[in-house]
């Protein structure tokens, strides 16, 4: 902890503790500074995985549908892999409802942003997207178009975005199915965030 204080927020010339910065604002950091802001970050991006796998047991639980959300998405990378998907796809299928944890309102695009520097373009956008897709199944229950994921007709990922839905989403909430356990998911999930995430800045 450290020893100093910043009342007025300048760089600390001063002693203080060697694990922590020390400024009070971003403006004022050193290279020293950042060198250690950097360390904690790279510690973070090392136990990504770890993080990842604790939000999808938090999936696990009572739902409204004859299985838990957990199981459902286990279902739809059980389906990938089953299918030939390769390990990329099949973790996307896994996280592609992960979103719901923190940002259930706009799921879909939460659980993008997540595996973005980690994926393609297409498994990217197919996870973004799989919300809206998915609605062609429902909308028209209550008066919704079902069709709007037709904006996206001329898109090159759209018929990628159908095929999810329609084999590995849209049917995976069988209580029946043989579907594979977390565990047999979890070096894929490692296996995939252990990879340098993208820049995102470009
Ligand atoms: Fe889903």
């Amino acid at each position: 902890m450290s020893t100093s204080t910043h009342d007025t927020g300048s760089h600390d010339t001063g002693s203080h503790d060697p694990g922590t910065v020390a400024f009070t604002a971003m403006e004022q950091g050193t290279i020293e500074d950042y060198v250690l802001v950097f360390a904690h970050e790279q510690e973070q991006l090392d136990t990504q995985a770890d993080r990842v796998l604790g939000w999808l047991r938090e999936m696990e639980g009572p739902s409204p549908y004859k299985i838990s959300r957990l199981d459902h998405v286990l279902q739809s990378a059980t389906k990938a892999e089953a299918a030939g998907a390769d390990t990329e796809t099949i973790v996307c299928a896994l996280l592609h409802d992960i979103g719901d944890v923190i940002g259930t309102a706009n799921h879909s695009q939460v659980g993008a942003a997540l595996i973005r520097p980690y994926v393609s373009d297409k498994n990217y956008w197919v996870v973004k997207h799989h919300g809206l897709f998915q609605g062609y199944y429902y909308f028209g229950l209550y008066g919704r178009d079902p069709n709007l994921r037709d904006r996206f007709k001329d898109h090159p990922y759209y018929d990628a975005c159908v095929q999810f839905c329609a084999d590995w989403d849209q049917d995976c909430f069988d209580p029946d199915y043989p579907t594979k356990p977390l565990e047999h998911f979890e070096p894929m999930v490692r296996e995939i965030f252990a990879r340098d995430p993208a820049d995102v800045f470009e």
